[in-house]
């Protein structure tokens, strides 16, 4: 069954006709051709797909595209270019915070959406009460993030990069 859709993909409008069961992260490799966001596991288990709707981080492989009627969608096409890198990005190429480079994009996503949960003051397991320790320690960093798998393993160097942001926010 095809439906419309329209949604905001990184300040510009998108209107698209999809079989109703058209993944959100299909919808921007196949039909927008923002293959930035990428497709590790395609089933919610690795985070490579990870964009932010309404601000809010998601795996886009498991949301339907037609779910995001008039939501804002941001990619990592969004957040920077490479003339002009959003400070995330500059700090992963800064501290090496990639191998191959496929989890990254999710990596990014993630990070610059997580750093707005905690200005936002969403708990997490490790820190219950971000009020009494807004410090954010490597730990919480690595609990905040362990949604995204990095197979190169270069977990050390990403949140190396996520610290010295976190910390230019503070
Ligand atoms: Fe979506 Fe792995 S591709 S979580
Ligand atoms: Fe290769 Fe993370 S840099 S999977």
């Amino acid at each position: 069954v095809a439906a419309k859709v329209s949604l905001t993909v990184n300040g510009k409008p998108a209107a698209l006709e999809l079989d109703t069961r058209t993944t959100l992260l299909d919808a921007l490799r196949e039909h927008l051709h923002l293959t930035g966001s990428k497709k590790g596991c395609d089933h919610g288990q690795c985070g490579a797909c990870t964009v932010m709707v309404d601000g809010r981080r998601v795996y886009s492989c498991l949301t339907l595209a037609v779910m995001h009627e008039g939501n804002e969608v941001t990619t990592i096409e969004g957040l920077g270019t490479p003339d002009n890198l959003h400070p995330m990005q500059a700090a992963f190429v800064k501290h090496d915070g990639y191998q191959c480079g496929y989890c990254t994009p999710g990596q990014i996503c993630a990070s610059v959406a997580m750093l707005q949960e905690i200005k936002d003051g969403i708990p997490s397991h490790v820190t219950a009460d971000l009020a009494a320790r807004p410090q954010l320690t490597v730990d919480e960093i690595r609990e905040r993030m362990s949604g995204n798998i990095c197979r190169c393993g270069a977990y050390s160097n990403i949140v190396e990069a996520i610290t010295e942001v976190a910390g230019r926010q503070a």
